[in-house]
Parts: C-alpha cells; structure tokens; sequence
C-alpha cells in the first residue's frame, strides 16, 4: 500500500515523539511492504515564528491532499502572552475545522504492566479499565458566537453552546457504531436539566438509538458523569458527549487510568480520514531532554493504520511491541517508579522498532 501522510511535529516535545513514531511506520512498512511518504508541515507556535501563523494555508492543503495527518503536540508559554485568537492552539481548533473532523475518539485504557499508577483504589479498577469517549469536535461552545461588549461602564464576555441537528446525528452514530464493535453499551452525557443545546442533544440521541435496538443507551448529566468516572468507571464503554464536556472527561479519563502519556487518540471525518495524535500536550518544560514518553504518539500511528487504512495486523504489531517493551521494563520519566530505570525518548522508540514482529 502507498501511503500519504502529513506530520505536523508542532511544539515541545511534539518533534521528539513524533521523530520516533516516524521510525516505527518506517519499520512496518519494510516488514509489511507499505511505503509511507512524510510530508511536513507547520502549525502551532513554530508556524507563528516562522511564518507568522498559527495554521497556514498551505498546511491544511497538505492535510487535505493526503491520506491523513499525524500530530505531535501544539503550544508552549513561549506564546502564552498572544491574543486567544493567535494562540498555537488555534491551529488545532482550525485543523479540526477546515478538516472537518468532527469525531474525537479518546480510548481510556489501562495498561497492566502500569496498573499501580492508577490513582483509584485497586478494588474499583480490579480487571483493569477500559473505555473511551466519543467527543464531538467541531460544534458546541468552541465554535459558537463568542465576543466581548461593554455597557454602561461594564464588560460582559460571553461564548455561546450552539449545536445543530446534523451534528448531534453524526456524532450519535460515530458513537453508536462503535458500541456495537465493543460491548454494546453507550452512556450520553449532557446537562438536559439546565440547557437547551442538551435537551435536543439527548432527544437526538434517543432518535437515533432506535437504529441500534442492540445497544444498551443511558443518559447522564456531565456533574454526575465526573463523579462517576472516579467512584464506578468501569460502568462505562463508550461515553458520547459534547466537545466542551468531551474535553474535560476525556481528560478525567485518561488520568484515571494512570497512563495518560501512553493514550492515543483519533480525530475522524467522513470516509477514512483522520488527524492522529497523542492524548498529551507539548510539555514544553521537558522538551529537547530525550525523556517524553513516544508510546502514545506510536500508539497513534497503530491507530491510525486500523482505523483509516484498515491494517489491522500492522496495527497490532505495533500495540504487541509496545506491551513488550513496557513488559521487559522499559520506562520513560513519566511512567517510571522511584526504584526504577529511566530510559529515553530515542532508545524507547528503537527498542519498540526492535520488538516489532509481523
Ligand atoms: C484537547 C485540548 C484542546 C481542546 C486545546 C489545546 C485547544 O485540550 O485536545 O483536548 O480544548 O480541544
Ligand atoms: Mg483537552
């Protein structure tokens, strides 16, 4: 297969993790016969020093014209002094827009060999955890009217949650497919006590549940869902939700899980098409040291290569090495315990390359 792909390395240690994963593809197209082709773009705080913005055309065209997109990480303090409008991280809300990727799948996963560093007590993760959310990313509150005016000597700032019917649609069957592929189980989070946006949410997703008499649907407000999440989740499979509630479970999730540098996640438009990039941000404090964590950004690419190209033992190929090298005790900065030895970005990355085998 050829294989086109866009990589946006971005801020931080976005290059470093991205370097890596680039190694992996490089070693799976050998040993499976795919070629991949790197076309490299600009976006985030790099593409505001060097070109003066955020997300240039010729980043989403590149995106545009290939197959799909892998994204190291975006932002850095560096910027934090910009309007909000020229932040680095305009260009992941532009991507996600002009790319029309309206489908946000953060998997909430436990690895074993990690299981202690979940925060939860052993008896509510007992099994290990395993879930994810289904976020909704181009609609609601990020999109929406938003501006600020004074009156009467007063400022007033507001940002307005607006969805219309067809994106409630489309993210209700993202979700509810991927039920029927796990274990037919969705819970919809919305606060249809207090807004109107999540009445017809809620109403939307009823409507399309009668396509799936299969799944189990329940609904629940997002303070509830919060709650949750910590005290039961392993109540939960696939939790479909709104962007702005979607964020902020999704990190809930991944943290509950103990491995959020390890978490990949997939940002999906129609047909095959995807931007892939690890759950984590630009951790600009540790960039440039070769101790990021890759694994998430490589498990991004395994990601991908099922998702978008259908290549599922290439996929697993990747995921069994990843577990290998966790297994024989690899550990990056992040994951490792006080006692034990850290290895580093570049040797991580060849010892998953190593571990690979078809
Ligand atoms: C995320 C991030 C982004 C978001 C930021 C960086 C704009 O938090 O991908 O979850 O809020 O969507
Ligand atoms: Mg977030």
């Amino acid at each position: 297969m050829n294989i086109n792909l866009s990589v946006i390395k971005g801020d931080g240690i976005g290059p470093e993790v991205t370097e890596e994963a680039i190694k992996v593809l490089d070693k799976i197209g050998e040993l499976y016969n795919h070629s991949f082709e790197y076309k490299y773009v600009l976006a985030g705080g790099i593409a505001i020093d060097e070109i003066g913005n955020c997300l240039p055309d010729e980043t989403v065209n590149v995106c545009k014209s290939s197959d799909s997109v892998i994204l190291g990480a975006v932002g850095g303090p560096k910027w934090d002094h910009l309007p909000g409008s020229e932040r680095p991280e305009m260009a992941l809300l532009g991507l996600r827009k002009a790319l029309n990727l309206y489908a946000n799948i953060r998997p909430a996963l436990m690895f074993e060999s990690l299981s202690d560093a979940c925060p939860l007590k052993e008896e509510i993760v007992q099994g290990g955890l395993n879930l994810v959310v289904v976020r909704e990313l181009t609609g609601g509150i990020y999109f929406g009217d938003k501006g600020r005016k004074k009156e009467n000597n007063k400022e007033t700032a507001y940002d307005v949650e607006q969805y219309w019917d067809y994106e409630v649609e489309r993210i209700a069957r993202v979700g509810f497919d991927l039920a029927m592929n796990r274990s037919k189980r969705l819970t919809s989070v919305d606060k249809a006590n207090v807004l109107e946006s999540s009445r017809m949410w809620r109403s939307i997703v009823n409507k399309i549940a009668k396509e799936y008499p299969e799944v189990e649907l329940n609904h629940q407000y997002v303070d509830n869902a919060a709650m949750q999440l910590v005290r039961n989740p392993k109540q939960f499979d696939v939790i479909l939700t709104s962007n702005i509630f979607g964020d902020i479970l999704s990190d809930e999730a991944s943290q509950v899980t103990g491995s959020i540098g390890m978490l990949p996640s997939s940002s999906l438009s129609n047909g095959n098409f995807g931007m892939y990039e690890p759950i984590h941000g630009s951790a600009p404090d540790i960039a440039g040291k070769d101790v990021a964590n890759p694994m998430a950004t490589i498990l991004s690419c395994a990601m991908m290569l099922r998702t978008t190209f259908n290549l599922k033992n290439e996929a697993r190929a990747i995921e069994d090495a990843v577990n290998k090298t966790l297994n024989e005790g690899y550990r990056t900065m992040d994951i490792a315990k006080p006692w034990e030895e850290v290895t580093g970005t570049k040797k991580i990355g060849d010892m998953i390359v190593q571990n690979i085998k078809p």
